[in-house]
């Protein structure tokens, strides 16, 4: 079975091949970029996006939203956290989080799968934001996030242990675990 995954990230389309040619999946990568709605969850934005491309896409395919959500900024930047990273970046998170107390955070992922309808599974990994930017690997917001249970922050990871612990993992593992038993019966 061949299933495509809607990205343009090379770490990602690894990550979910690592989980998915396990049960026999070809796991092809395509760039096509979709709208992303304005709307206040990952799951109304990644359904949107599936609902999208179902229309220009052939076969089995699914995508990823993700994003940081901080809890003394009401959840903030949630669902704008690609754009708050490009224009506010990890500096204006860090000013705007300085003085603050409470540093919890989770980071939350959206997997959203066609088969001629929408599947939803999602991760999420609970933390909280560093006082200061730490370590080089990963992207986006890694410096500053701590999982919970951890001293360091996921940019001070290697890529294999920040994926066993990520929402991204945990939603990439939900959908894998689902895909297994559906083929088993189909
Ligand atoms: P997207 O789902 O790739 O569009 O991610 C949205 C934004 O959330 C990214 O631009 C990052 O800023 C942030 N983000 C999502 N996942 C991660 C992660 O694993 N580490 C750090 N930042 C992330």
């Amino acid at each position: 079975m061949r299933i495509t995954f809607i990205t343009s990230n090379p770490g990602k389309l690894r990550e979910a091949m690592a989980y998915l040619t396990p049960l026999g999946v070809e796991v092809q990568g395509l760039k096509f970029p979709y709208p992303e709605i304005q709307a206040d969850t990952l799951e109304e934005v990644a359904a949107y996006g599936v609902e999208w491309l179902s229309e220009r896409i052939d076969g089995p395919f699914f995508l990823d939203d993700s994003g940081l959500f901080i809890e003394a900024l009401q959840g903030f930047p949630g669902v704008y956290s690609a754009y708050v990273f490009k224009t506010l970046g990890i500096d204006g998170i860090l000013k705007l989080m300085e003085g603050v107390e409470d540093r919890r955070a989770y980071f939350k992922s959206v997997v959203a799968y066609w088969d001629g309808e929408v599947h939803i599974f999602t991760g999420t990994v609970h933390g909280r934001i560093g006082l200061e930017r730490r370590g080089s690997g990963g992207f986006g917001f890694d410096p500053i996030f701590i999982p919970e249970g951890y001293g360091r922050t996921f940019a001070e990871m290697t890529t294999e242990e920040k994926n066993r612990i990520s929402h991204r993992g945990r939603a990439f593992e939900a959908f894998s675990n689902w895909l297994r038993d559906k083929l088993k019966i189909g």
